[in-house]
């Protein structure tokens, strides 16, 4: 009798146990399912290297991704964070600058993936495509591989850390937003709640120590189209403590990334402090995945497709009328007064600060230690490149002026608005004017800068502030005004 109630208990515990083990399996498994399991992108994201540059993951919906629902309900539980230079702009994230093609759920440079559960991250295009309209009443055209000069970065950043430091960044208010807009089922309403709100909390907060500078009251802000990009990479990648340096540099056109050739002693980034174009979309991707890829070979493809796409997307040509006989004159102004430079074989090498003049503050937001640093930390996440120039900077690059009619502001400081401007003494140009206004000047070539729409949608550029300055470069400043004319002419053509 006793053994048989033993018999019959250990059935019944070996019982429990199967289904206890049952149990742990599936909730691993949904846990997973819902957590964790990669689904691709959809079709339309890949039929057409426009869509996949625009639209396409690179991997970053991992570490730097944000739920979507949350991405989808903050402009309507922070209304009042969506702003510019303090006044209120309409339209959610339109108010950051970003590119929107009409019909579009996300703006461009926005990828949508879903790991578990649907997660929204961005891509090369957030800060790479240009738009431009020929005058106020026309839609924007976008173009790929552009210098993002709209996009406001550092607001970007700051308006995701300032909603996660908000009181009203919690579960309660934030489900309450998204069952308005959207039927979770109960599984992914209990993640939410207990998992992905509060996870992503903390996780936005944990970036706040290293954004540290972006509050920094002494420094001005980056305004539309320009983020301090070496700092970026010190407080980021390597987590330097932070210093007084601030570098903020224009977003570069990246198209044609074909005409760098490393062994003619071609660097890459504004101070050549980089080797060639496969280390900069390396660390160009990990900046923007914010972490060490979580599949190796996948990131080995997605650097692969990157690299491809860029070196043969061609500049555009510019699209308004040239005068062809002024052009032609201007091309011998020149050839006379800046080919030495630009069109020969120092085009794209360095040259040193003193040979060029303009502002130094980039320079100084990057040295040896910190090439050295960065190096290190790529190679310890077994990635091989040639990587970052390991020398104090000397000196900025002399860039090749592929598309430069679509690439103002000019210098790597965005401190000149359009070419006339550039050939300007330093005294004469622009002191103040507003960036990130997307109708383009056919007169002056570049956008406009300055007049009650400029006010409004730009931000304020400063050149007496930190890192802003535009001096320097003062070559063709001596022109007549009949040969600068012809030399813009000319310019429009390249
Ligand atoms: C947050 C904005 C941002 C994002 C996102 C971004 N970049 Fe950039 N990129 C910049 C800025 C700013 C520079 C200029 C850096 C400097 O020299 O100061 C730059 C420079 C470059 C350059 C050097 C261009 C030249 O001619 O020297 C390349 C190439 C490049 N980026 C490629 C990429 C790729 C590929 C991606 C995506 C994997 C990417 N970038 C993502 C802002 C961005
Ligand atoms: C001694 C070499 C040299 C000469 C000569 C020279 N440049 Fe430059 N140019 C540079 C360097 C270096 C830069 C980058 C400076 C910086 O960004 O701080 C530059 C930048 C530029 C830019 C801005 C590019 C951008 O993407 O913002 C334009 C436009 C330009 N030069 C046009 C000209 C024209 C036109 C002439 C002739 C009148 C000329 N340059 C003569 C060295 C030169």
């Amino acid at each position: 009798m006793n053994a048989n109630i033993t018999a019959t208990r250990r059935v019944w515990l070996r019982a429990a146990a199967v289904v206890l083990i049952l149990l742990i399996v599936a909730g691993a498994w949904l846990g997973w399912a819902r957590g964790f399991r990669e689904e691709p992108q959809p079709a339309w994201v890949f039929e057409s290297a426009e869509a996949r540059f625009k639209y396409g993951s690179i991997g970053a919906e991992h570490d730097a991704g944000v739920p979507y629902w949350i991405f989808y309900v903050l402009p309507r539980v922070f209304p009042e964070k969506f702003v510019q230079d303090g006044k209120p702009a309409p339209g959610g994230y339109a108010a950051l600058g970003v590119a929107w093609e009409q019909g579009q759920e996300l703006p461009v440079g926005f990828t949508k993936k879903t790991i578990g559960f649907p997660r929204v991250a961005n891509n090369c295009a957030a800060c790479h495509t240009t738009s431009y309209r020929s005058d106020a009443d026309s839609n924007p055209v976008f173009v790929t591989a552009g210098a993002g000069h709209t996009v406001n970065i550092q607001n970007f950043f700051r308006l995701l850390i300032d909603c996660a430091k908000d009181p009203r960044f919690n579960a309660d208010i934030l489900m309450a937003e998204i069952n308005r807009v959207t039927q979770l089922d109960l599984i992914d309403k209990l993640l939410y709640r207990f998992a992905i709100i509060p996870i992503t909390k903390k996780r936005l907060l944990e970036r706040e120590a290293q954004f540290a500078w972006l509050y920094r009251p002494d420094f001005p802000d980056w305004g539309r189209g320009r983020d301090d990009a070496m700092n970026l990479t010190k407080y980021f990648m390597i987590r330097a403590p932070m210093d007084d340096t601030f570098g903020p540099t224009d977003i570069p056109a990246i198209w044609n990334l074909g005409k760098y050739h490393w062994d003619k002693g071609h660097r890459l980034n504004y101070a050549g402090d980089s080797h060639d174009v496969y280390s900069v979309v390396i660390d160009s991707a990990l900046g923007v995945l914010g972490a060490a890829p979580a599949d190796k070979a996948d990131f080995a493809a997605q650097v692969k497709w990157l690299q491809d796409y860029l070196t043969h997307k061609a500049p555009p040509k510019y699209p308004f009328p040239i005068d062809a006989e002024r052009a032609a004159a201007g091309k011998s102004v020149f050839d006379a007064h800046c080919a030495s430079c630009h069109a020969s074989e120092r085009t794209g090498t360095r040259i040193a600060l003193a040979e060029v003049g303009t502002d130094r503050g980039r320079l100084e937001s990057w040295n040896k230690w910190a090439a050295i640093k960065a190096n290190e930390t790529v190679a310890a996440m077994g990635i091989e490149r040639r990587g970052l120039v390991e020398e104090d900077l000397g000196g900025y690059k002399i860039p090749f002026l592929d598309g430069i009619w679509l690439r103002a502001p000019y210098l790597h400081n965005g401190s000149v608005p359009t070419l006339r401007d550039l050939l300007e003494p330093a005294a004469s140009r622009p002191k103040v004017f507003w960036r990130g206004y997307d109708v383009f000047d056919q007169a002056k070539v570049g956008f406009v800068s300055d007049g009650y729409d400029a006010r409004r949608t730009g931000t304020r550029m400063d050149t007496a502030g930190k890192g802003g300055g535009n001096q320097g470069h003062e070559f063709g400043t001596a022109l007549a005004a009949g040969d600068k004319e012809a030399l813009v002419e000319y310019l429009k053509t390249q």
